[in-house]
Parts: structure tokens; sequence; C-alpha cells
């Protein structure tokens, strides 16, 4: 199979927002305990992190991870983390169903998040709490000293505020199934007051208005439009979610879920603009990806999972190499919608439906899906650029006509280099593709790896990781013509270099 396609400098989306490479740790499972913190564990640190897991998310390059939750966070009361350990409240996670120890708490993330080099995207509780818990937290965390929730903080060991910039206002508050689920009207007040007084408690901060849970729930659209109607003025971005699954085998399916998120980021982008032309607002709302990911595998054995344990392995989607090709394939949609895209978090980090796994006082892994995620965090920053592309289409039974290949280009004028990621949808056919290069004359053709495996289902374990990136040889980039050939059913990162 061909496909032709055209690279050109001036096919700009717009600048990639590195906050895109995001990732989340939330209070589930095995995310915190075992997962990041594990005192008992040998490579836990002075503070009971492992620096294992900290290597592997160093080696992810996660510029922001948002924190606590996520579901949980509907019926957290952030006062238990906080203070000495010893005193903190053991407490029934309703979300869960889980026993919540509360060892973690937002001093430990915080500092955990130093170590990782990634920046704390703080979720205020909205369901079960309201403003006045949501400015405490912001003062606890990030007024410098001299009131009764700073100087708590410094009475707590941590001197220096933690600055804490993004805030999420609440979580999927219009989903039936949150803690203190609320009508968009109810919703959309409540995240306008408490967004006014955590910005009067921090002008620097930036927050997020909860959008929809996902692109098929019943109020979908509706909800946007009014709980923006209520706080456009008050917040900065709008969230979306998505997860994906191949519930029944159909992979061909399956790999065409992409185009349902890109027609997600679509709609929201157009309310958006549609209630700012209603208010003849100069502001424009720019969306929060917060939770995309492949979500399914775990469902039957979570459904096994007694009730009030602690940290129980609860979401643990074992990721095969088809599903690196949809997270291959959202990140290409992400990078695509750069332009209003600024911030997405792949949900999650360790553990819980995430790119890096544990074994409890045992080793940690990269999953699959990592290699994607990390290589698009590597070469994925600067202008991300339009590539029209000629290929074959197919006809799936979701989404419409999918074409074989998924493809953006991304040049990073700092570093002169352009990297194009492709994703080679057909299972069974090579892709030889073709491009114009125009632009970028004095550029060579640095490399070519690509993510592909002879079984769909292979997967990486502690044992070995057997799907990785490998190099591909017999790719040329003669005067502005470009040819590679991507083998089937991978994904592919081709990067071009000035000289
Ligand atoms: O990421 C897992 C869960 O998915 C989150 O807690 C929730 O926000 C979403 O439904």
């Amino acid at each position: 199979m061909k496909a032709q396609l055209t690279l050109h400098k001036e096919f700009a989306i717009g600048e990639v927002d590195k906050r895109i490479y995001g990732s989340f740790i939330e209070h589930l499972g095995r995310a915190v305990y075992t997962g990041i913190y594990e005192p008992e564990h040998p490579q836990a640190d002075e503070e009971g992190f492992r620096k294992d897991v900290l290597g592997l998310v160093r080696e992810l390059d996660v510029p922001v991870t948002r924190y606590p939750g996520g579901n949980f966070v509907s019926g957290y009361n952030w006062e238990d983390g906080i203070g000495p350990q010893e005193r903190r409240p053991r407490r029934l996670d309703l979300a869960w169903a889980t026993l919540e120890t509360n060892r973690v708490g937002l001093n430990e993330f915080a500092s955990w998040a130093k170590k990782a080099r990634t920046e704390v995207m703080y979720a205020v509780n909205l369901g079960t709490r309201g403003a006045d818990e949501a400015r405490n937290i912001v003062e606890y965390a990030n007024f410098p000293r001299g009131t009764y929730w700073s100087d708590l903080r410094r009475s707590h060991g941590v001197e220096t505020p933690h600055n804490i910039r993004l805030w999420c206002l609440g979580n999927e508050m219009d989903g039936p199934w949150q803690i203190g689920h609320k009508s968009a009207f109810e919703y959309g007040r409540l995240a306008a007051e408490a967004s006014k007084v955590m910005k009067l408690t921090d002008p620097g901060i930036e927050t997020v208005l909860c959008g929809s849970s996902y692109a098929r729930i019943p109020t979908f659209g509706d909800w946007e439009k009014t709980v923006l109607e209520e706080a456009y003025n008050d917040v900065d971005y709008l969230s979306l979610h998505i997860y994906f699954g191949n519930r029944d085998g159909d992979t061909p399916n399956f790999l065409g879920c992409s185009l349902e998120m890109d027609g997600f980021i679509k709609t929201v982008t157009g309310i958006c603009d549609l209630v700012k032309a209603k208010r003849q607002a100069k502001k424009r709302i720019n969306l929060s990806f917060d939770e995309w990911n492949v979500w399914f595998r775990s469902n039957d054995a979570d459904r096994k999972i007694a009730p009030w344990e602690e940290a129980p392995p609860r979401l643990e989607d074992h990721y095969r190499m088809e599903d690196a090709l949809v997270v291959g394939c959202m990140l290409i949609t992400l990078l695509k919608n750069a332009d209003r895209v600024k911030i997405a978090c792949l949900a999650q980090l360790v553990n819980v439906i995430a790119p890096i796994m544990t074994e409890k006082g045992g080793p940690a892994w990269r999953q699959t899906i990592f290699y994607p995620f990390a290589q698009a965090s590597r070469y994925g920053r600067g202008t991300a650029l339009r590539v029209p592309v000629k290929v074959d289409t197919y006809e799936s039974r979701e989404y419409g006509d999918v074409p074989y290949l998924e493809s953006v280009a991304v040049h990073d004028g700092e570093h002169e280099r352009l990297a194009l990621f492709a994703v080679n949808r057909s299972l069974s056919e090579a892709l030889d593709l073709e491009a114009a290069v125009q632009g970028f004359s004095g550029y060579r053709l640095l490399e070519h790896s690509s993510l592909y495996h002879s079984e769909l289902q292979a997967e990486n374990t502690a044992a070995g990781e057997t799907v990785r990136p490998r190099p591909v040889s017999g790719g040329r980039l003669e005067g502005e013509r470009l040819s590679v050939r991507l083998p089937p059913a991978s994904w592919n990162v081709i990067v071009l270099e000035k000289h």
C-alpha cells in the first residue's frame, strides 16, 4: 500500500504546549501505595518513594501530573493528608470501595513531583465540599506565610510554598456515578464561585472546568454550554475525558477510535466558541484533555475485588501491542489539535491503566503504551504541522471510513529538527510512505524508529519487554523526497535534522 503526503514548514497548526504530555496519579488501586510510594521496597528513597519508578517517570518525561483524583477526589478531605503521618485518619474511599490510609497527601506528592520533574495539577473536591475548602487548600499550598493555612504548612516542615499553577474544579461532575454529582447549572455556579475565591487567594493560578466524562454521555453538549455560560469569566480551560476498549475483538474498528476523539475535540471547541460569541467575550477557553487512554482489559478482574482493602490491584490493564497503536493514534490526535488542546493527561501513570507497572517488593517495567508516549514527549515539542495525506481508507463498524495512515509532524525550530509521527493501521500490509518535504533544506534523515510486533496481542511483563521500538533501515531523503516503509500495524517516528 502507498501513502503520499506533504511536510511543509508553513502548514502550522499551532505551538505544542508541553503540558499535553501530562499524566495522572489518583489515590486508586496501587497508583500511590506500592506504585510511586513503597517505603519497604529495597529501592525506596528516604521519603519512601521508589527510585526505580521515579527513573521511569523521568524517562517518560511528563511535564505535569494531575492529582489526587479522579473519582476519589469527590469524597476526599484534603486535610486528612497533611500533618504527622501517624495521626492521619484511615477513611473509607467510597468512590473505589477502598481503605485510604492517607500516608501520602499533598506535601508528600509535591515532593515526589519535584523528584519526578513534573508539576502538580491539583483537583479540588467539588462533590462533597465547596468553595471554602478549595480556597483553603490554595492558601495552604501557595501562600508564602503569616496566615492560618500557610503557617500550618510551615509547621508541617514545608517553608517554601508549592506554587501549584493548575487547578481542576472537581472531577467528572456530569457523571451520575460521581460522589456529589450535580446538574450542569448547579455545578457551573459552584465552579465559578470556587474558582473566583481560589483566584482571589492566588491570582497567578489557572483553573479547569469539568466538561463531559465521555463523548457519548447523553448530557454531552448541553452540559458544556450550561457550565460555560455560568463560569466563563472565572475559568481558563474546559476538560474532556475519553477511554476506548476493544471489547469485541474487532481490531480494525478499535484502531479507528481516535476519529471519535478528534470529533469530540472539534465539537467541544465549537461549544467554547459559541459561548464566547454569545457573550461577545475576548477571552478564549482552551481545552484540557485531562483523562485519556485505553481502559477495558481489567474490567472483569475488578469486579472480583472485595471492598475495603488497602491498595488493591484495581484497573491494572496489561497493555498489548494493539493498545500501543491506539495510544499512538490518540497522541497524534492531540497534536493535530494543538491550537486548542493545551493540557492533556494520560490516565494514568503507575499501575492503574498505566504505562509503568510495578510489583510490590519487585521490579518496575514499561508497558507497550510507554513507548509512543515517551517518543512523542521527546520529539513532539515545537510547532505542530498539518500533514495532508493521500491514502486508502477502510470501513469500520463504529467510526466510518478510517484512513490507513494517521500522521502529524512537529517542527522544533530551536533544534532544527522535524519529527513525523505515523501509525500504519493496516494489519497485513506495509505502507510505502512518500513525502514531499518543503521548507526544510539542509535537513537529513536522522532516524526511523518503529514499534511493531508479529503478535498484536504481545505484551511486556516484569520478565521482559518484548514490545519496544526498533530502528528501521531503508528510508531515504533525497532532495525534497522522503521515502520510508512503515511495517504493518506499527507506530513510527521519523526524525529529520539539519546537517
Ligand atoms: O482514571 C480512572 C477514572 O476514570 C477516574 O477516577 C475518573 O475520573 C474516570 O471515570
